[in-house]
């Protein structure tokens, strides 16, 4: 697991995009007091689901490119013209830390 950020630093009804070195931006979503941990870059394009509209009720995210969607809990696509599902991290809150289960998974070639 590793640290993201502090739960402060997610209001409810938003995200924060996350860097880590040598991987792909992260998002974390605040749903409610419910955290969540998602890639960040769209599924469909180069954008940044962070600076997308958080649907709170539905616990959705659009992206700001061509309006596609992602179900944040699940990052099931939600919404065309979004087809391939967004990877969802599992997450753990210690204290007031947001960590994440974001190591890539080792697998030994044949
Ligand atoms: Fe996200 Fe097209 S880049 S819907």
């Amino acid at each position: 697991m590793k640290m993201l950020c502090n739960t402060g630093d997610v209001p409810a009804g938003e995200s924060r995009r996350i860097e880590l070195p040598g991987r792909p931006p992260l998002a974390v979503f605040n749903l409610d007091g419910s955290f969540y941990v998602t890639d960040d870059t769209c599924t469909h394009g180069d954008a940044s689901l962070c600076d997308g509209e958080i649907d709170t009720d539905d616990g959705v995210v659009e992206c700001p490119y061509h309006q596609g969607a992602f179900e944040i809990a699940t990052g099931r696509p939600a919404g065309a013209p979004c087809t391939v599902a967004l990877r969802v991290y599992p997450v753990e809150i210690r204290g007031e830390a947001v960590y994440a289960a974001v190591e890539e998974v080792e697998t030994a070639c044949p």
